[in-house]
């Protein structure tokens, strides 16, 4: 097997893949994603995770049917808390250590986020799982992993998603969709290619922080990511 080919990584997860049908979060996924990720913790490298809450709420989605933005927006956050939790549960009964840091201060069930702190957490070898997102209504999931990742010096924004990278137009709805190998950033924006976020890309534009979009389920995709072949997935950088 190749050697990482990164030190620290930042992976985003959807909170939507831990659905199972009507069971927001699935024992049996969380399980899944703990042994991806594990496979990659036991190679020596530093994760952090950020997961998003949509499983359980959707602040966005719930302002566009009335209700306040702000709240529906600390809502989400607090989806994405329940989240963390399951994911830190996952991993530490594989025997993986695992911190979960929140934006929004709840001590008695998570640390506070201390950029500092959570540094020091990946030199001992333990995975952050940053909850609550930045802890401000208006910022998406996609945004507080930009942001993680350049506070906490990440080399890579790992983007998981359900399909296998960027094509040039939705692949489930036009059969000739082609897929990019590589994208630079001016030409996303030039193709209104929707990436991440615009806040969340220009985070990563401005601080040149390369972005790999990816199916998390696709066998040993993570793996392969790390060891240094991006080839069935999309690399986003300059
Ligand atoms: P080191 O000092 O590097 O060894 O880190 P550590 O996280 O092991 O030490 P610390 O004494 O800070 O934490 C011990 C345990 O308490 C860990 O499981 C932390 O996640 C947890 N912990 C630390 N601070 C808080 C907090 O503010 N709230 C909650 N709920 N748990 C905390």
């Amino acid at each position: 097997m190749s050697k990482p080919v990164y030190k620290r990584v930042l992976l985003k997860l959807s909170g939507e893949t831990l659905k199972d049908g009507d069971n927001p979060i699935s024992p049996d996924i969380v399980h899944e994603m703990a042994l991806s990720i594990k496979e990659i913790v036991d190679l020596g490298v530093e994760v952090a995770l950020v997961i998003g809450g949509g499983n359980i709420f959707r602040g966005l989605a719930a302002s566009r049917k009335g209700m306040d933005r702000a709240t529906a927006d600390y809502m989400g956050m607090l989806a994405t808390c329940i989240n963390a939790l399951a994911l830190q549960d996952g991993l530490e009964s594989l025997g993986v250590p695992t911190r979960v840091q929140s934006a929004i201060a709840m001590q008695s069930i998570c640390e506070p986020y201390i950029r500092r702190k959570a540094v020091r957490h990946f030199e001992k070898g333990r995975v952050v799982i940053f909850a609550a997102g930045t802890g401000s209504p208006f910022f998406s999931t996609d945004t507080t992993a930009a942001l993680r990742a350049v506070e906490a010096e990440c080399e890579v924004v790992l983007k998981a998603t359900k399909v296998d990278g960027i094509y040039d137009k939705d692949p489930k709805k036009h059969a000739d969709a082609v897929k990019f190998s590589h994208i630079s950033y001016g030409e996303c924006l030039q193709r209104r290619l929707q990436v991440m976020d615009s806040t969340a890309f220009a985070l990563c534009m401005e601080n040149k922080l390369p972005i790999i979009v990816f199916d998390f389920f696709e066998k040993g995709s993570l793996r392969r990511i790390i060891g240094g072949d991006a080839s069935h997935a999309t690399t986003v950088g300059q």
